[in-house]
């Protein structure tokens, strides 16, 4: 079937829900779970319902599409994000993106956890995204069908909202919230870097590295929607001292980096509408 009628079917889908117009959207990344809890749920739609839309495989990514209030103001939640490792292909990985412009979306904020390359950050720390490296080894625009959906050539100068990046640094600085600003690598995975690729990723410039998001951007910005895309700081990539990964681990340095998150969220999402 064709990617545009793939899409329709979705779309269709999601409207029979009734779910409003809303501008502002929000893909959670590994382990971030707090949001939905300040989230007042509306309305709740499982990813496997909704035609030819992925499940997510993995550990801690629920697979739900919510509308709801946060902090008063009606958002688009996607819980539970995909991945390329998950063995989906770009289409479907960013279908949500696609599906979120449909139903009205203007302002999309990701979220992720990542490793650090850069050794200043610390675990829990919070990482703006002001760039990015794409070494996955594919595009989600070089599809069959992808061009009708937008530019073919989409410019990729200043992927991340200015504008909203300033409003949350400012706001970090306020609260007084440590908050990092960076590169983020994106690789497909699912293994992770040895010693060598992570000497690699900081001299090509990398502050974070991580196994997400970057697909998602690339197909937001075909849809011109503005992004904002933190990332959680989960471990410290030395390459001359790498520790075993720890999920346990990872997940609590989540959880520490999504509170500061929540902070600034509730004092910047009115002004994301
Ligand atoms: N590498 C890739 N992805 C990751 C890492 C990492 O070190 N940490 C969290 N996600």
């Amino acid at each position: 079937m064709e990617l545009k009628r793939k899409l329709q079917e979705a779309i269709e889908y999601v409207q029979k829900e009734a779910i409003p117009e809303t501008a502002l959207g929000m893909i959670l990344g590994t382990g971030f779970g707090k949001i939905v809890q300040e989230l007042k749920i509306e309305k709740k739609i499982a990813y496997d319902k909704i035609p030819h839309f992925p499940k997510p495989t993995v550990m801690s990514h629920e697979g739900y599409l919510l509308y709801g209030m946060l902090f008063n103001v009606p958002i688009l939640v996607f819980q539970g994000r995909l991945h390329k490792y998950e063995g989906y292909s770009y289409f479907e990985i960013t279908l949500l993106v696609r599906l979120f412009k449909a139903l009205g979306g203007s302002t999309l904020l990701l979220s992720n956890a990542a490793g650090a390359v850069n050794l200043t950050f610390k675990k829990g720390d919070l990482m703006v995204i002001k760039d990015h490296i794409n070494l996955q080894r594919g595009s989600p625009l070089a599809e069959k069908g992808i061009a009708e959906m937008g530019a073919r050539f989409v410019d990729m100068r200043l992927p991340y909202d200015t504008e909203i990046c300033k409003l949350l640094l400012a706001q970090a600085k306020k609260q007084k919230i440590v908050i990092r600003e960076g590169v983020y690598a994106a690789v497909v995975g699912p293994q992770l870097e040895t010693a060598a690729e992570y000497r690699y990723l900081k001299i090509i410039g990398a502050d974070a590295v991580g196994m997400s998001t970057v697909p998602e951007v690339i197909v937001a910005r075909q849809l011109q929607l503005r992004i904002l895309a933190v990332a959680v700081i989960t471990d410290i990539c030395d390459p001359n001292d790498l520790a075993p990964i720890d999920i346990p681990d990872i997940l609590a340095s989540v959880e520490k980096g999504e509170k500061q998150w929540l902070k600034l969220l509730k004092r910047i999402v009115a002004h994301l509408q």
